[in-house]
């Protein structure tokens, strides 16, 4: 990283990532697109010559965020007679980089997501003034064809996306036109970043895409065969030397067929986790939703995938408060989440996006309707999230440690189950499994001790 500081001092980019996890693996290989040209990563925005906002529209309060951080970034810019270099990335991007130009004026790039690859030529052209400064198009498999091959992995736990965009059009969501139509990765282009991944230490590995099991990627090119399923890449990215556990997100219930059920079941670096969501448990508003699928059918896919692997921890997102949900139809959403048991999930209050068909829906629910529904779910939510937590006290889990932990002498790492770990142990076993014994669980994390060290780690 700093070869070059003899040449030419190194220059410090900042990025501020939000909204999903496609957004965090966007943000690094940005920052390995920025490297070769002499961008080093800024801890702050202070620190640093360019920022770059990664940003999120999935919710008005989301884009509304971009804005003011910009206000703020406009000021600090002002502070250094013009200093800085300010670019918005990411899904506001995409949908409205028009606006941003026009609403702040102290933005230099806009770029979209599919856009990565022509940072380093956007930069230059800004540095000369033309005022060039929107990539917007749909070029998802160019994309990943120019990022570099080769990842700098931050630590044992990493982010692997090997499918972008969405074509289910659900009514209230803008993922379909911010990142353009489903496009899966091919398996060889796959396998060359986990092994990348896998020899800097990398132990676990997330799939990641916005309807990640509807992948369908090229066969890898010496096996003549059709393209491959998520279940069949799982089977195939778990054989890779180093990686111990597999992880994949987020998922959509029409797609997941029995062959990545059973792959729970069977494939022993399959991790006993399934975020799979849900958004109502109403018929009526899932239709409505354009969902394609009942709340019977979910809990259908939940009783096979427990069948699978009995210990797994179900994770899924909600919406309260879609046009038209009555009390009915929020209390069959209540229903459910008795029903199904969820170890974790995420809860929003509807938010109405332009240029999505239910924003235009009739029978908007007014804003204390959405609260009080929301703040009924979430209780709900947090008493099965406590429960499941605490149903893990008295076991010995095996950890991914990931660095250190909140006190001295504690290290801090992750549970099959996704749950935060703290534990006596230290940072030098960063990257390391161990077997923990859970002795007290909260909310949000799991408190155990050391038990011992697994023969892989040494
Ligand atoms: N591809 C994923 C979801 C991506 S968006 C999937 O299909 O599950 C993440 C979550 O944001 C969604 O699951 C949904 O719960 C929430 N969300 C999306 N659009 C929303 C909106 N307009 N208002 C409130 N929440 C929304
Ligand atoms: Fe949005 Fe639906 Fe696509 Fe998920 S499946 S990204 S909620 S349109
Ligand atoms: Fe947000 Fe875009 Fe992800 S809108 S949730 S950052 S795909």
């Amino acid at each position: 990283m700093t070869d070059m500081s003899a040449s030419r001092p190194a220059k410090r980019v900042f990025i501020k990532t939000y909204g999903c996890q496609m957004n965090v693996y966007d943000s690094e290989r940005m920052h390995d697109v920025l490297r070769p040209i002499g961008y080093a990563p800024a801890e702050s925005a202070e620190e640093a010559d360019l920022v770059i906002l990664n940003t999120c529209h999935i919710r008005e309060k989301a884009t509304e965020k971009v804005y003011s951080e910009l206000g703020q970034l406009k000021l600090m810019k002002q502070e250094r007679g013009g200093n800085l270099t300010i670019a918005v990335a990411g899904c506001v991007a995409q949908a409205e980089g028009a606006e941003i130009m026009r609403r702040q004026p102290a933005v230099d790039l806009v770029l979209g997501p599919q856009a990565y690859h022509k940072l380093p030529e956007m930069i230059a052209r800004a540095s000369r003034a033309v005022g060039d400064r929107l990539e917007t198009e749909f070029e998802t498999l160019e994309k990943f064809d120019a990022l570099p091959k080769t990842r700098e992995a931050d630590g044992p736990a990493a982010f692997l996306s090997i499918q972008e965009g969405c074509d289910k059009f659900c009514t209230f969501c803008v993922v379909p036109y911010t990142r353009g139509a489903e496009l899966s990765r091919p398996v060889d282009d796959i396998v060359l970043e986990a092994r990348s991944l896998a020899a800097q230490g990398v132990r676990e590995i997330t799939l990641l895409g916005q309807n990640v099991n509807a992948y369908h990627g090229a066969a890898p090119a010496l096996s003549n065969e059709a393209d491959w399923t998520l279940g069949q890449l799982v089977r195939h990215i778990a054989k890779i030397g180093g990686v111990d556990r597999i992880r994949y997100t987020t998922s959509h219930p029409r797609d997941m067929d029995d062959d990545l059920i059973a792959a729970h079941g069977e494939v022993p670096e399959m991790m006993p986790f399934l975020h799979l969501p849900v958004q109502s448990g109403s018929d009526r508003i899932l239709k409505a939703m354009n969902r394609g699928h009942t709340a019977d059918a979910y809990r259908e896919i939940i009783r096979k995938v427990r069948a699978a692997r009995p210990d797994i921890a179900i994770a899924s997102d909600f919406i309260v408060g879609f046009p038209g949900e009555s009390d009915e139809d929020f209390e069959a959403t209540m229903q459910l989440v008795r029903d199904v048991n969820f170890a974790i999930a995420y809860s929003f209050k509807y938010s109405a996006r332009p240029g999505t068909p239910a924003a235009d829906m009739a029978l908007q629910v007014p804003e204390e309707v959405k609260d009080a529904r929301l703040q009924a779910l979430q209780a709900l939510l947090r008493d099965q999230q406590e429960a499941f937590n605490r149903s893990k006290i008295g076991e010995t889990v095996s950890v991914l440690v990931t660095g250190k932990g909140r006190n001295p002498g504690q290290a801090h790492g992750r549970s099959p189950w996704l749950q935060a770990v703290h534990f006596d142990g230290d940072a030098k076993m960063a990257g390391m499994i161990v077997d923990v014994r859970v002795v007290d669980a909260s909310l949000n994390s799991l408190t155990g001790e050391l038990v011992n060290v697994h023969e892989a780690a040494l």
